[in-house]
C-alpha cells in the first residue's frame, strides 16, 4: 500500500523531509516495504497544490530552493479545505511554532484529526500547549499524533521513551534541550561576555534576530512541557513549568563554575515524585563528571533516570533540515509499519 502524505508547511524542514523521501526512494521501499506519495502541500510562499496520484515533489523541491511558486497541480482551497478534502492518510504539520496561541497549526493539526488523518509534526505549539486534547482526539478517530521532533528534532526522545525504554519507570528526565543557549554558555567560556557572544551567535546564525525564545528558556519550557505530558502522562500546562533563561550569566558565574570543578547549563528538568510530575528550566552548574557537563556548542543531549537500567543519556543535534525532516520520516515510517 503507498502512505499518502500532505505537507503542511513546505519550509527548512517540509522541504529536508521531501529530499530523504526521494534519496531513500528505492532504500524504503526495500527495506520496510514503504512505499510513498506526496498527494497535497500547502504553504504561503509557494501555494497550494493537490493530486490524488501524486504530486511532482522533487520540481517542487527545486522550486522552493529557487523560491519560485509551484506550477502544477494548483488549487484555490484554503488551507483547512485541503487537509479536509485531500486523500492522504498522514498530514505532516510543519508550520511556525507559537507557543503562546499555538497559532494556525492548532486548526491543521484538529482537522486533519477530526478527518481521520494521522497527524505528525515537529511543531511544538500544538504538542506542547494542549497535547492531551490532541491525543484524545487522535484516539478517538483510530489515527496518530506522532511528534518526535518537537524536541531535539530527530534524536530519539519520545519514541526512545515509548519503545526501547518501555518497561523502565523513568522518574526524571534532565537535558540540555536548546542548542543557540548551550553554544553561547559554551562560548563564554573564552571569557567573553553574554552580549558579545549573542551577537556573533546571531551573525553566525545560531540565534535569532529576537533571540527571546531561546535565551529565556522558553524554547526549552515548550519541550519540558512536552516531555512532562507525553512521557509522563502528565497534564502540564506551559505556564506551570517554572522557567529562567541565560541572560543573567556573567563571565564571573562562569569563572567561579570552573573553580568548583563545574560548567554551567541551561538544564531543563522534569520530575515525578510519588506520582507528582513537576517541570522546570534554569541555568545549572553542573559537575565535570556529569555526561551533560561535556556537551558543548549547539549539541543537545538527554538524561532519563530508570529503575531498571539507572541513568541513559542520548546526545544528538536538536535542529537541522536534514535531522528534523529525519524525525518526520521515522514517525511516518512508524505509523506505516503499524
Ligand atoms: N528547522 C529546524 O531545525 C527545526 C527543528 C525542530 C523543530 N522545528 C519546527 O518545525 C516547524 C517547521 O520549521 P521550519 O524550520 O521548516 O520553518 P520554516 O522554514 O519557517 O517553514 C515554515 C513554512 O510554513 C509556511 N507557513 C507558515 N504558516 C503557514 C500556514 N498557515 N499555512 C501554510 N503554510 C504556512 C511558511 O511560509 P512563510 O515563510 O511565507 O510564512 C514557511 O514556508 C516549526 O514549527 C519549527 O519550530 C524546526
Amino acid at each position: 500500500m503507498k502512505h499518502k502524505l500532505a505537507i503542511i508547511g513546505f519550509g527548512t524542514v517540509g522541504q529536508g523531509f521531501c529530499e530523504i523521501l526521494l534519496q531513500k526512494k528505492e532504500y524504503l521501499k526495500k527495506k520496510y516495504d514503504f512505499e510513498w506519495s506526496v498527494v497535497a502541500v500547502a504553504d504561503f510562499a509557494y501555494g497550494n497544490v493537490y493530486n490524488e496520484n501524486g504530486l511532482d515533489v522533487e520540481e517542487m523541491v527545486g522550486l522552493a530552493q529557487k523560491k519560485e511558486k509551484f506550477v502544477k497541480d494548483a488549487v484555490d482551497w484554503e488551507t483547512l479545505e485541503l487537509i479536509e478534502r485531500c486523500n492522504a492518510d498522514t498530514v505532516c504539520e510543519l508550520t511556525f511554532t507559537d507557543l503562546k496561541t499555538g497559532g494556525p497549526a492548532v486548526d491543521h493539526v484538529k482537522t486533519a484529526l477530526a478527518s481521520g488523518k494521522s497527524v505528525v509534526t515537529s511543531n511544538k505549539g500544538p504538542a506542547a500547549l494542549m497535547y492531551p486534547e490532541m491525543k484524545k482526539l487522535a484516539d478517538e478517530q483510530g489515527v496518530k499524533f506522532m511528534i518526535e521532533g518537537t524536541v531535539v528534532a530527530g534524536t530519539p526522545i519520545v519514541n526512545l521513551a515509548e519503545g526501547p525504554l518501555a518497561g523502565c519507570e523513568i522518574s526524571k528526565i534532565r537535558g540540555i534541550l536548546n542548542g543557540t543557549t548551550n553554544y553561547i554558555l559554551s562560548e563564554m567560556e573564552k571569557g567573553l561576555p553574554y552580549e558579545e557572544v549573542l551577537k556573533s551567535a546571531q551573525e553566525l546564525g545560531y540565534a535569532e534576530a529576537d533571540p527571546t525564545g531561546d535565551v529565556e528558556g522558553y524554547d526549552a519550557r515548550g519541550k519540558v512541557t512536552i516531555l512532562a505530558n507525553v512521557v509522563m502522562g502528565a497534564e502540564l500546562d506551559i505556564e506551570d513549568v517554572a522557567c529562567q533563561g541565560i541572560t543573567k550569566i556573567t563571565p564571573d558565574d562562569i569563572k567561579f563554575a570552573k573553580e568548583q570543578g563545574k560548567r554551567w547549563k541551561l538544564i531543563g528538568s522534569v520530575e515525578n515524585k510519588d506520582g507528582k510530575v513537576t517541570g522546570s528550566v534554569a541555568p545549572e552548574m553542573v559537575d565535570l563528571s556529569h555526561p551533560l557537563a561535556g556537551i558543548m556548542g549547539a549539541t543537545n543531549a538527554l538524561t532519563f533516570t530508570t529503575d531498571l537500567l539507572g541513568d541513559v543519556t542520548i546526545v544528538g543535534p536538536g535542529a537541522g533540515r536534514i535531522e528534523t525532516g529525519f524525525s518526520i520520516l521515522t514517525d511516518v515510517l512508524a505509523i506505516g509499519k503499524r
